[in-house]
């Protein structure tokens, strides 16, 4: 089954074609064609992401990056003559009306390219910046109705579950776990724990109740003057910190930590060391310790409630993913308390690339709700849905 993913809820926009060979979960997986352009540098200024901005840039950038997927994959359908009646045209002119510009280019490039070979289109629905997802949704909608090929709304958050456990090592499959499984999922706009009993069963057992994990992070990269999203050089600092076995510089809380709960709170966090360097001028090695001093705060909180979720449930998988899931500290720290205390417990982490938004996990995710594709004329239901959760 030949997969096309698109993935537009945030600041990222991303496209892939990718080939499952059998059924989901014990499948192979080929990567055919993979685009992704990262709008970072334009939200910078605005210091963070603006929706209006990342929906022009996503209407923008789509269908160029489409053109890179099909051209490396090499999917065309043969018999297809580039002919598109009048009514269908005007189908796909009405979906995209909110795009300026979308249509011409998705028309143009279909009478250039023609029909492609696909099976599925898998488009993240939410959660997400609703105006982004729109993009996306539309967009993959228009090419259902172009190609004449099912759709498939998937949760951005059930694709960040599967990166963690694609093991590009061990044949392109998804590695086969044992569950109970506890997903930590750490991104820019999420901090959760969820209990899977099984492939696809999730049950949300604890989230933050104010800040994302990445959003404290890229809130404390501002405090220290690094621009948007400050979270890998928060991270690379405090590690160059621990080198260097820089003194303690502030004693920060670690919230929530005896809570009684799974919740999570970073916002607390954040105002403190807002406290340790407001109107203070900070030597570098100042700068360095404040973000170990953080950083160790957050690993603090996350491991013990991890820990306390998976003995709560008996867990015999930890899955760890989102953006701060590329956090080397956390990882090593996630990987060594288990080995010492849980060593019946495997985690996984998502390999390079894969812990921030990419497409390859929403198809992925798309596999596994193949099932529930929906008719490329039934395609009225498929909406954006910012606030979607996983269970
Ligand atoms: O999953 P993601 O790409 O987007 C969302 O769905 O939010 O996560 C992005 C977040 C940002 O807040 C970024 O600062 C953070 O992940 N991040 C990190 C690291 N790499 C990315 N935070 C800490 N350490 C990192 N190495
Ligand atoms: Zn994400």
């Amino acid at each position: 089954m030949k997969i096309l993913s698109i993935e537009t809820s945030c600041d990222e926009t991303a496209v892939s074609l990718i080939e499952a060979k059998g059924e989901f979960p014990s499948a192979t997986y080929e990567i055919l064609g993979d685009a992704l352009w990262s709008q970072i540098d334009i939200h910078r200024e605005y210091g963070g992401v603006f929706p209006a901005i990342a929906k022009r840039e996503h209407a923008a950038t789509i269908v160029p990056l489409l053109e890179k997927v099909i051209s490396e994959a090499d999917c065309t359908d043969k018999t297809y003559t580039p002919e598109i009646d009048t009514a269908l045209a005007e189908q796909i002119k009405k979906l995209l009306e909110r795009e300026p510009g979308l249509a011409d280019q998705l028309l143009t490039f279909h009478t250039e390219h023609g029909a492609q070979e696909i099976d599925l289109i898998a488009v993240t629905s939410g959660p997400g910046l609703e105006p982004a997802l729109w993009v996306g949704v539309n967009f993959a909608r228009a090419l259902a109705l172009l190609w004449n090929t099912p759709i498939v709304p998937v949760n951005h958050m059930e694709g960040h579950v599967l990166a963690s456990i694609y093991d590009a090592e061990l044949d392109d499959q998804l590695t086969p776990i044992p569950f109970p499984a506890i997903s930590l999922l750490i991104s820019g706009g999420h901090t959760e724990l969820i209990l899977m009993r099984d492939w696809g069963k999730y049950e949300k057992i604890g989230q933050t109740r104010d800040d994302a994990v990445g959003e404290a992070y890229d809130k404390v990269a501002r405090l220290l003057d690094i621009p948007y999203p400050g979270g890998p050089v928060v991270a690379g600092k405090a590690e160059e910190a621990r080198k260097r076995k820089l003194p303690e510089y502030a004693k920060l809380p670690a919230p929530m930590l005896h809570s009684g709960d799974l919740d999570f709170s970073f916002s607390g966090l954040k105002t403190a060391v807002r406290y340790a360097v407001q109107n203070k001028s900070l030597t570098e090695d100042e700068v360095l310790a404040v973000a170990r001093d953080f950083e160790d705060a957050v690993t603090t909180v996350l491991l013990k409630k991890t820990l306390a979720a998976i003995d709560e449930y008996g867990a015999k998988t930890l899955i760890v993913g989102g953006g701060v899931s590329a956090n080397q500290h956390i990882k090593r720290m996630f990987e060594a308390t288990l080995l010492t205390s849980h060593e019946d417990v495997t985690s996984y982490f998502p390999r390079r690339g894969l812990s921030t938004d990419n497409s390859i996990m929403i198809a992925l995710a798309g596999h596994a709700r193949a099932a529930s594709a929906f008719a490329p004329n039934s395609t009225d239901i498929i909406r954006a849905d910012g606030n979607r959760s996983l269970a």
